[in-house]
């Protein structure tokens, strides 16, 4: 039992939460167990009481203040690479071999509470292939096997989990037999956790005995990579160079040679994939250059920042460099900026948040009724000594999210999104029959490109009516 958990210490508990406001969390002390009370003590105290303060008074109580930029600029963006580019040529000549050598680990950041997609597990068990049913971390785990077997290759893969869905996760692969993949290269890592509050700024309870609390956002990777030892385990691989990308991208192509080959040129820090906005007010954020900085502005500040809907004489949004979340970091950039995580801004989103009320009863609110809050990723880019490298990717090949069931970022958009694109390899490989209204699921194990498929799907014989799903040996299934 630890010495805040102790009964007799309660007082000291209350006085300490009293000076933040928050003494409402031991409201159910009197009929906690020993076990809970001690369960609650050691939640509490893994809490920055003095963050929450901050936190509270800047983004709930208060109408936050955007930051002000004198002048903000589209970034950079490299077009997208194809062999007949001799630059990319070379970019992809020096990823090959970077990831031959294997000096390339891959980070999944998994730790999200996917409460938009409204799953019953964690997201990456989401079965996204409409014929086969195969998950999200199952068509990542067949690209890494396909990486592998390409270049000659271990791909470490670090996921990062939250405290709610790492035994689910773990529990995944498990059951699967860690889907193909050898156990010995594949690592889970937890991120810290973060008290969610309600609209006057008290943290909210997810039970008599504990806190309503969330993941503390993708960013928080950075002192999890370090502090779980994902580093030294990388280092100790003679891996330089990390790949990273989230759970819900169907379409991740996470072993890039051309993305990994450009940073690796540029000595790069911190390099970003781009994905062309296609609509000026698409809910994605914008790479931007915020007073020289290369920044990330959210489509929240849309209207603050008025300039961001631009466009030059032929209607072309000048700032199209969509944020297509995958990145690839170096190792040395981690470990440097990793002091200056505390100096990382939090976001605050409003959001549904499950919860007891002061009788006890649990509620699953139907709007919005409190807070989380979160860091990101993208905000070590101000960090990144010399120009960030910004890549843009062929969005149909790359960018499939299933964030929610239906509307934008949609599993139902993610699939109509792989059936055209899987559908055009069909035809490049000899495929007349129709493929109107009909689901199409290529194993990435047997093609990752369309060049791939055709040169290894030409003697197909291809089904007249029905889906098509094609097993990782080119069999239908
Ligand atoms: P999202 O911002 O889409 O969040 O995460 P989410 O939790 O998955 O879904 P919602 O917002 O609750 O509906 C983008 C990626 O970042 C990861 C997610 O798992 C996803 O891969 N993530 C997000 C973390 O790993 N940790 C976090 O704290 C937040």
């Amino acid at each position: 039992m630890t010495q805040l958990a102790h009964p007799k210490n309660r007082d000291d508990l209350a006085r300490r939460l009293e000076a933040h406001g928050q003494a409402h969390v031991l409201q159910f002390w009197p009929r906690l167990s020993a076990a809970e009370r001690e369960r609650l003590a050691a939640q509490i105290a893994s809490i920055d009481l003095d963050l929450v303060d901050r936190l509270v008074k800047t983004w709930v109580l208060a109408t936050p203040q955007p930051q002000h930029f004198t002048r903000i600029d589209p970034v950079e963006v490299l077009p997208v690479p194809s062999r007949d580019q001799p630059a990319a040529r070379e970019a992809h000549a020096a990823g090959e071999a970077a990831l031959r050598a294997g000096r390339v680990g891959l980070v999944l950041v998994a730790g999200g509470q996917g409460t938009r997609l409204g799953f019953p597990g964690p997201k990456g068990t989401f079965p996204i292939g409409p014929i086969t049913g195969r998950t999200l971390f199952q068509y990542h785990a067949d690209r890494i096997l396909h990486a592998q077997h390409a270049y000659g290759c271990v791909l470490p893969w670090y996921i990062m989990v939250g405290e709610t869905n790492e035994a689910a996760t773990r529990k995944y692969f498990e059951d699967h037999g860690y889907l193909g993949l050898d156990p010995a290269n594949v690592f889970f890592f937890t991120q810290a956790m973060m008290p969610s509050v309600d609209a006057s700024g008290r943290m909210l309870l997810d039970s008599p005995a504990s806190l309503a609390m969330n993941p503390n956002g993708h960013g928080g990777c950075i002192p999890a990579l370090v502090d779980r030892g994902i580093i030294a385990d990388a280092r100790r691989r003679g891996i330089d160079t990390l790949s990273y990308f989230q759970v819900d991208n169907w379409a991740i192509n996470l072993a890039d040679p051309y993305f990994i080959g450009y940073h690796v040129f540029a000595n790069g820090e911190f390099s970003s994939k781009v994905k062309r906005k296609t609509a000026p007010r698409e809910a994605a954020g914008v790479f931007c250059l915020c007073d020289g900085q290369v920044r990330v502005l959210e489509y929240t500040e849309l209207d603050i920042y008025p300039q961001l809907l631009d466009t030059d004489a032929q209607g072309n949004l000048l700032h199209f460099a969509g944020n297509a979340a995958a990145h690839v970091l170096s190792v040395d950039f981690i470990e440097r900026i990793y002091a200056n995580y505390d100096r990382f801004p939090w976001h605050c989103s409003h959001k549904k948040i499950a919860h007891v009320n002061p009788a006890g009863d649990r509620v699953q609110p139907d709007t919005p009724n409190g807070f989380k809050f979160e860091t990101f990723i993208f905000d070590a880019l101000v960090y990144a000594s010399g120009r960030p490298l910004m890549l843009e990717i062929d969005r149909i090949a790359e960018y499939a999210l299933a964030k929610q069931m239906s509307g934008p970022g949609s599993v139902e958009e993610a699939r109509a999104n792989m059936n055209a694109y899987w559908g055009a390899w069909l035809r490049a490989a000899g495929c007349t029959r129709p493929l109107d209204g009909v689901n199409i699921e290529i194993s990435p194990v047997f093609a990752i490109t369309a060049e791939e498929f055709t040169r290894r799907a030409r003697n197909l014989k291809w089904p007249a009516a029905g889906n098509i799903a094609i097993d990782a040996e080119g069999r239908f299934v």
